[in-house]
């Protein structure tokens, strides 16, 4: 699993989906750019999100705020005093590392030891700390359990300090007068900010959510795992408001929808789950990871979280404005709960990587072969067609363009009549195209083409007219 992996990241930056960022300068940890075709994948995953989210959701509508907000807002959310990771230092190595993840790494090898239950007392004294924050209890736990640094292999530890994950900047122009700022760390306050606004000017009745999707930062210390855990990165997220004491029946049909969501893009019901979440965070009465079995094991996809009035009311607080809703039904003022439905578009973008990468062997008797292929959807595939001449010359590149002229029009489509129609199909076939359509002779006297699949390989004879019908129906949702 950890050479599937591999491949998968050396498999994206070789077709261009994604690059390590500023690679030229040794790269930036934890920062990513996306190429010419992981953008284009990205791009098709938010349309797929917003259609369903947005599009067809008659009381859902969808916003796109601004990365800056103003600073109280985090001191509203519990960012500024609450967002934070409990970090230790080597003093020999000068590593930097979280205190909590140390441990859990300790609790693994306990467990790989067949030390059953000294994973699990150790796991109740993490959780025990973390949940009183005893920063001096799990500085305790590393020195007792002889946690030592992977790099300098000392126990030479700092005390334990919390590190507040948001990014800072200045803002203003002069430095008397400069505020300072952050990088949202999550999208999610960009619409409880504007809950009044969307309600009133969209005149949205209760029931009804808002959407959106946009960058946030978190300046996170443990940096692994390709687009796992990035310092930029993309969420996209909901916030579905609703009449007090309706919120948990919302909160499951929430979390229903989503897996089926997942599920719809192409991936098997073997690789999801849901992780109940037991220890809820002090706003939350109920909350649940959906979880993807990467090759490096289940981790969190998306979350769905019911977070009751806590936000509402805390930036009817700090800004002493009423954030609250008339509702006509029941003839009462409220402020709404919200239930949030919260996916990291890179993680998705690796869930639908991973689960289409397959390297084949196709060898016979005769002759060993093999591919790479991205069995994508074809609704997500960044390509969704090449058009491929047999040869350079008689007319075959004209009739091709005539054909892709047509075609781009609807879809993103490739040119090629580069190297032998073999390696052609194997280059496509890399980057995850479905159809991969040939001119050849025939064409020009009965305006056919040979149209092959990307997944079966298979090969059929299909007139120029049906093209479009053909692409049609396997593309659309
Ligand atoms: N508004 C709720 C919220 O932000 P979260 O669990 O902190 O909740 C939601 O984040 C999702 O965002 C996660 O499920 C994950 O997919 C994604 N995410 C969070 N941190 C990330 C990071 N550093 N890199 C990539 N994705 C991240």
């Amino acid at each position: 699993t950890d050479d599937f992996f591999k491949n998968v990241i050396s498999h994206a930056k070789e077709y261009g989906f994604v690059f390590p960022s500023s690679e030229i300068y040794d790269g930036l940890s934890a920062v990513y750019d996306y190429g010419q075709l992981g953008a284009e994948l990205k791009n098709n995953l938010k349309a797929y999100w917003w259609k369903a989210m947005v599009q067809l959701h008659e009381n859902i509508v969808g916003i796109d705020a601004a990365i800056f907000m103003h600073p109280t807002t985090w001191k509203a959310s519990g960012h500024v005093d609450g967002f934070n990771d409990p970090m230790i230092d080597n003093k020999d190595s000068k590593k930097r590392y979280r205190a909590d993840q140390l441990i859990e790494e300790r609790i693994a090898t306990y467990e790989a030891d067949g030390k059953i239950d000294q994973a699990e007392q150790l796991q109740a004294d993490l959780d025990a700390a973390l949940n009183a924050d005893d920063l001096a209890g799990l500085k305790s736990l590393i020195e007792t359990h002889n946690i030592v640094c992977p790099i300098s292999g000392t126990k030479n530890w700092t005390d334990v300090r919390q590190f507040n994950l948001m990014f800072s900047t200045q803002m203003g122009a002069s430095a008397e007068d400069a505020e300072t700022v952050y990088l949202r760390p999550e999208t999610a306050q960009g619409i409880f900010v504007n809950f009044l606004n969307v309600q009133k000017s969209g005149r949205m009745k209760i029931p009804f959510g808002i959407a959106q999707i946009g960058k946030a930062f978190r300046n996170e210390v443990i940096a692994r795992q390709f687009i796992m855990r990035m310092r930029e990165f993309e969420q996209m997220e909901m916030q579905f408001f609703v009449r007090p004491g309706t919120e948990l029946e919302w909160y499951q049909q929430w979390k229903e929808t989503r897996l089926k969501w997942h599920l719809a893009i192409g991936g098997s019901s073997a690789k999801y789950r849901y992780h109940d979440h037991v220890k809820l965070a002090h706003y939350a009465n109920a909350a649940v990871d959906i979880e993807y079995e990467f090759p490096f094991g289940f981790k969190e996809v998306e979350g769905i979280h019911s977070r009751t009035d806590f936000d509402l009311s805390q930036h009817q607080k700090y800004s002493g404005k009423k954030i609250q809703y008339f509702d006509p039904e029941i003839s009462q003022n409220y402020v709404p709960y919200v239930i949030e439905t919260s996916i990291g578009l890179d993680r998705l973008f690796l869930t639908v990587l991973c689960n289409a990468f397959e390297e084949q062997d196709l060898s016979t008797a005769e002759k060993q072969d093999s591919r790479s292929v991205l069995r994508f959807h074809p609704a997500l595939a960044p390509v969704k067609a090449a058009v491929l001449p047999l040869t350079k010359k008689d007319g075959l590149p004209d009739k091709a363009r005539e054909i892709l002229n047509r075609l781009k029009l609807d879809y993103n489509v490739q040119y090629d009549e580069k190297d032998s129609i073999g390696k052609r199909y194997r280059r496509q076939d890399a980057i995850g195209t479905p159809f991969c359509i040939t001119i050849d002779y025939q064409s020009l006297e009965d305006d056919t083409v040979t149209l092959r699949h990307r997944d079966s390989m298979e090969q059929e004879r299909v007139a120029t007219s049906d093209l479009e019908k053909i692409i049609r129906n396997l593309v659309d949702w």
